[in-house]
């Protein structure tokens, strides 16, 4: 399988800056209303190098609840097509999700709320975890001194009912003061914009990051498009291969990747070099921006630290974690994978273990960014 990806690559990468501004012409006709519910649009597929063949598909239907995404597929998804015999694919699609964000209205604050954007900056700024941030971007210092923009990723919509969001949007500027150091400090510098990227804000959001943030806000590809090699990016837990297409851009450019990216392990362990592919792991769960050669790469280029606020005190009593570091290094077996891999034991005693596992889940779930990755181009940037 292997040999029949990398002969359709050709040592090509699978996303191309071409491919890219196709799609943003396709979600920027679709929001403007030129491509309407059923109208037809055309899209590359995946292996044409000169981009030459696309397919037809129609825009879908989108209800007031709903919102529209622009999916791509990524290198673990193309593979399994490879495996399957199925080549031919379209290399993104439009689809329609439900929304709890424009159903809700979760970024309009009422009179009645306790929570606003202000007090959630507060307990940010109580947070130990901010201030932990901000030292390990002066440990880096050195090495971050050519930065010149921040670009984000996947920080969400913003929902006042989950802090999440507007937290992961706060340590973007965090991430910013601390490189632009205290005003009218000798030495300070100047970080152009955050620009962050994700689908689903909408005009609420956008004015709301802009207004308390700074953070000015695309729904489409712009940041993809922008980063360059003295950006330091932000991206947590997309639904989207977001730093395998940074990795891609960046080579397909001939230029070096980001100075810097906090986002999700680039999980090399799990990496099936031959196949280019996650190796199946029971444990783990599939995550939509897995590992690539390329992103293996840039790890190994970079030096890496651990930034979490995830909890201390995970205690499952099964038979593998009781710490955060074992979690890590065995994610809790929940739900359906839970039988097979106990397999030998009684009902009641997996019925005991998904109970416990549950209640590290839920601990786990208090965390505002899970756990992160700083990595720092080790040349640093210029
Ligand atoms: C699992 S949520 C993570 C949200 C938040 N970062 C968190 O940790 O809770 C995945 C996010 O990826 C965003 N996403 C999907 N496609 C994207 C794209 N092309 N560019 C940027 N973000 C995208 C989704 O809209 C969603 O907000």
């Amino acid at each position: 399988m292997g040999g029949l990806y990398e002969l359709l690559l050709h040592g090509k990468p699978l996303f191309t800056r071409t491919m890219i501004e196709d799609a943003e012409k396709i979600w920027t006709d679709v929001n403007t209303g030129v491509l309407v519910q059923g109208a037809e649009y055309k899209v590359p597929v995946h292996f044409d190098h000169d981009h030459s063949e696309k397919v037809s598909l129609q825009v879908p239907e989108c209800a007031s609840d709903q919102q529209r995404v622009l999916d791509f597929d990524d290198y673990q998804t193309v593979c399994k097509h490879i495996a399957a015999n199925s080549t031919v694919r379209p290399a993104f699609s439009l689809r329609t999700i439900p929304s709890r964000h424009l159903r809700d209205k979760t970024c309009f604050i009422q009179p009645s709320d306790e929570v606003t954007w202000e007090t959630l900056r507060e307990e940010w700024e109580r947070n130990p975890a901010s201030q932990r941030l901000k030292m390990l971007i002066d440990r880096h210092a050195d090495r971050l001194q050519h930065v010149d923009q921040i670009v984000c990723f996947a920080l969400g919509a913003l929902d006042k009912t989950r802090k999440r969001e507007y937290t992961q949007h706060l340590a973007a500027c965090t991430i910013r003061d601390a490189l632009e150091g205290p005003p009218g400090c000798s030495g300070g510098k100047k970080i152009a914009k955050i620009l962050a990227q994700d689908p689903t804000y909408c005009d609420n959001c956008t004015s709301i990051l802009l207004r308390s943030t700074g953070i000015e806000t695309t729904t489409g590809f712009e940041g993809t498009l922008q980063v360059t090699e003295n950006t330091l990016v932000v991206c947590i837990s997309p639904s989207a291969p977001i730093c395998q297409m940074l990795a891609d851009l960046a080579f397909e450019a001939g230029r070096k990747m980001p100075i810097a990216m906090l986002c999700n392990d680039i999980d090399d362990d799990n990496y099936d070099e031959q196949n280019h592919h996650l190796s199946p792991h029971p444990a783990r769960y599939p995550t939509a921006d897995g590992p690539t050669q390329r992103l293996i790469e840039y790890k190994n280029a970079c030096v890496e630290d651990i930034f979490t606020d995830f909890p201390d005190n995970i205690t499952f009593d099964g038979h593998r974690y009781t710490s955060a570091e074992d979690w890590r290094a065995d994610p809790p077996p929940v739900g359906p994978r839970m039988e097979s891999v106990y397999a030998k034991e009684t009902g009641e005693r997996i019925e005991q273990l998904k109970a416990e596992s549950r209640i590290c889940v839920r601990g786990r779930n208090r965390s505002l960014f899970g756990d992160l990755r700083l990595y720092v181009r080790k040349g640093g940037g210029g």
